[in-house]
């Protein structure tokens, strides 16, 4: 079913259901974001989002990625309430992290320069994308919230070596902050973060490194592949074709 709603005084069809930012950005109007991603399930974390909203005469701010639509609203994204709202966000943000070059750029975009919040440095800002990726798309659930308030982290269950991590990386790739790294040294990929090391697989036909051994293993059998599909690096791969 569809609904009529207005987003900065337009009037636009969406499906029910559609969240407020999905029906925004489909629309051309921008709404920054930290912790959401279009193919992850919104969580709602960073706030930055907000919006505000027009319903039955009430307006309030709320997050727009996981606002499913589902009557006729009136949607803002760019009053002055939105702007300082998102602004003090950005600000308190920026003092857990400052370093984040995303973080500083959008901070720019709202006219901060510096955090007027005491820094408290920690390079993650809890998305949570991390976990969700892991969980949602790849099927590892290497990583898991942990703790409350002030306390709260992401780390591997009982805060031990990840041993369910595949080494894929997408955790790395989606974290807004750069705060997974992942270093080689041709023997193994480690991931302090979530303090593992996976050794890599020797292809059987150059005797070169290509990829951690668990994370084939993982796909073979996620795939039910034959037992050699992944004998073989890339190139090797390649020249038998
Ligand atoms: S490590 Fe990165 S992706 Fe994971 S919760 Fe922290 S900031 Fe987000
Ligand atoms: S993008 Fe909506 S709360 Fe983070």
């Amino acid at each position: 079913m569809m609904v009529e709603i207005t987003i900065n005084g337009k009037k636009v069809q969406v499906e029910e259901g559609t969240t407020i930012l999905e029906a925004a950005r489909a629309n051309g109007v921008a709404i920054p974001t930290l912790c959401y991603h279009e193919l992850l399930e919104p969580y709602g974390a960073c706030r930055l989002c907000l919006v505000e909203v027009v319903k039955n005469g009430y307006r309030t701010l709320t997050t727009s990625c996981n606002y499913p639509i589902t009557v006729p609203i009136e949607v803002e994204t760019d009053t002055e309430k939105v702007r300082s709202s998102r602004k003090m966000v950005l600000e308190l943000l920026l003092s857990r992290c400052d370093t984040s070059p995303k973080l500083n750029q959008l901070a720019a975009e709202y006219g901060i320069e510096k955090s007027p919040f005491e820094l408290h440095y920690d390079d993650c800002i809890l998305c949570g994308l991390c976990e969700r990726v892991c969980r949602e798309i790849v099927g590892a659930n290497a990583i898991t919230f942990a703790q409350r308030g002030t306390d709260r982290v992401v780390v591997p269950p009982f805060g031990e070596e990840a041993e369910a991590c595949i080494g894929c990386g997408a955790c790395a790739y989606v974290c807004p902050t750069n705060a997974i790294q992942i270093q080689e040294n041709g023997e193994e990929k480690i991931i302090d973060r979530w303090s593992r090391v996976l050794k890599l697989r020797t292809c059987k036909e150059c005797g070169m490194e290509f990829a951690p051994d668990f994370q084939l293993r993982f796909i073979q059998k996620k795939y039910d592949l034959p037992e050699d599909f992944f004998d073989l690096c890339r190139d090797c791969r390649a020249m038998k074709k």
